[in-house]
């Protein structure tokens, strides 16, 4: 497990643990304070996905400051149309195995569909995940989840907001589409600051057109982390399989890069989309939406 079960018996690291908490280097584990330190000073944070103990052990020894557990496992791994069948007892399968190698990135997973559809089922499914080594837990949508993210903070337990294209909304969507065009950018921004009001400490902006990103980016005092929502969020994500170029069966988004091809191999691609996310050269303007 990551640093180890004694870890808070340790004074000596708690005593490292708290000058890290001022001071992130590359060497030290991801915490979440640290997390808003880094937009503070401009620093780009570098996320992908991960669903076992081998890519997330090569991600983390190539730069990924973030790893995130996405329930498009339900795509990607177990070959569903949709996320929505995933289920809490699979998330916690795969964040048991991607905590078991993790060193340096912070480990986020996502509650799947239902899972947060109430407080107290969203609190049940975080104790399990966190048990499991996930250190935050990604909640799509805003509205009733306001609730839902408080609850969990005021329960010491960390939030990723997940706004723009929330892929457990497919049905009510009828599809994969960019969201916040038009009149809804406005709605967009003020859910932003909502989730963040509620207590969210990263928000992931999926599928929004680049000046929506950029205004909300601008608006917020944690990190943004985008999929298809330009270049300038605090950080950047992408599903591991479309990262390497797999064909996932469905059509592939206008943001996804395969950067197998670029950095020719694993450990190659990882280092290039993490030089390419810090230096601000991707996503560049064929991988994103203009508007
Ligand atoms: O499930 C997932 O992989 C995600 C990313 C697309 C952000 O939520």
């Amino acid at each position: 497990m990551r640093r180890g079960a004694d870890w808070v018996d340790n004074e000596r690291l708690i005593t490292q643990s708290n000058e890290f908490m001022s001071s992130h280097t590359d060497s030290k584990p991801w915490t979440v304070p640290a997390l808003a330190e880094a937009k503070h000073e401009g620093r780009r944070l570098v996320m992908l996905t991960a669903y076992d103990a081998g890519f997330a052990r090569a991600l983390d020894a190539n730069g990924v400051d973030l790893v995130l557990i996405g329930d498009s496992l339900g795509m990607v791994v177990q070959g569903h149309y949709s996320t929505l069948p995933v289920t809490v007892a699979d998330m916690v399968y795969h964040t048991r195995a991607v905590a078991s190698v993790l060193q340096r990135a912070l480990l986020v997973a996502d509650l799947p569909f239902g899972a947060d559809a109430t407080p107290e089922r969203a609190l049940e499914a975080s104790l399990q995940l966190l048990q499991a080594g996930a250190e935050m837990v990604k909640i799509e949508g805003a509205g009733f989840k306001l609730e839902v993210v408080r609850h969990l903070v005021e329960r010491e337990i960390p939030v990723c907001s997940h706004l723009g294209l929330t892929p457990q909304s497919v049905l009510r969507l009828g599809g994969y589409r960019v969201q916040g065009r038009g009149d809804a950018a406005e709605r967009l921004r003020a859910d932003a600051r909502a989730v963040v009001e509620a207590g969210a400490s990263l928000v992931v902006l999926e599928c929004v057109p680049t000046p929506v990103a950029a205004q909300i980016t601008a608006d917020l005092p944690v990190p943004t982390i985008g999929i298809g929502a330009g270049p300038d969020c605090d950080g950047q994500v992408l599903v591991l399989h479309d990262f390497l170029g797999l064909d996932s069966g469905h059509r592939r988004p206008k943001f996804v890069k395969d950067f197998l091809a670029e950095g020719g191999s694993v450990a190659g691609a990882i280092q290039a989309y993490a030089a390419a996310v810090r230096d601000g050269s991707f996503p560049d303007a064929e991988h994103a939406y203009a508007s």
